[in-house]
């Protein structure tokens, strides 16, 4: 199966937005992943409403909101508003994860829950059944260009098995450092979407690294 293949904008030229959302418009891509920091969970500070408002303006393609932020429940209504269709919070972030993720649903969103790399797969296992969307972190959160932390396979895997045992239909996603050595293996061991940043934007040819990625499996 081709994952779904979602570009991280935090790797775009943001003072060519319009542009680079015209790229992924015109590419391959399924969705945009839009990293939200706040310089308190994660140490940086990235974009925020007005910013994700701008891209929906242009985009074409699903939006794919990544909350890096303590509180996300003062924010997440906003960020429906602003044209989100998945949200993830971060359990690290989240202690009524529970009504995080019914708060999510009830504003029509896909609701999603990010973990960092030290977070074990266990912490989801009363959880799984109201998460639409698992980001498992492949980099700790804050800046895009990290190492891949080869660790990330086995949680995928057990993330897997969680998912199946529980007859979920819970998506895996894969978020830092992804690229086109380690695409396919994440795929194989279960992961259903890659977010990538730089290995896209960094390119002189974007589309053409999407489209093979998108074809990564076959
Ligand atoms: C990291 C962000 C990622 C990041 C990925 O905190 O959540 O989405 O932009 O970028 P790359 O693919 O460059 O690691
Ligand atoms: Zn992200």
């Amino acid at each position: 199966m081709s994952p779904i293949i979602a570009p991280s904008i935090l790797a775009a030229d943001f003072a060519n937005m319009q542009r680079e959302i015209e790229m992924i418009n015109t590419s391959e891509a399924d969705w945009i992943h839009i990293d939200v920091m706040d310089g308190v969970f994660v140490p940086n500070i990235s974009l925020g409403i007005p910013v994700v408002e701008a891209i929906k303006r242009h985009a074409k393609k699903p939006m794919d909101v990544h909350l890096m932020i303590v509180h996300p429940e003062n924010y997440v209504e906003a960020f429906k508003k602003a044209g989100a269709d998945s949200i993830s919070v971060h359990l690290e972030a989240c202690p009524h994860l529970h009504r995080n993720l019914q708060q999510i649903k009830a504003l029509g969103c896909k609701a999603g829950v990010a973990i960092n790399p030290h977070t074990p797969i266990a912490g989801l296992s009363e959880i799984i059944q109201d998460i639409d969307l698992v980001c498992v972190m492949s980099v700790n959160p804050g800046f895009g260009g990290q190492k891949f932390i080869e660790r990330t396979y086995d949680k995928i895997r057990e993330l897997k098995r969680l998912i199946l045992d529980r007859n979920t239909s819970t998506k895996i996603e894969i978020d830092g450092g992804v690229n086109q050595q380690n695409a396919k293996l994440l795929v194989d061991a279960g992961a259903d979407v890659l977010v990538v940043g730089n290995f896209i934007f960094s390119s002189p040819n974007p589309k053409e690294v999407i489209h093979r990625l998108k074809t990564i499996s076959n």
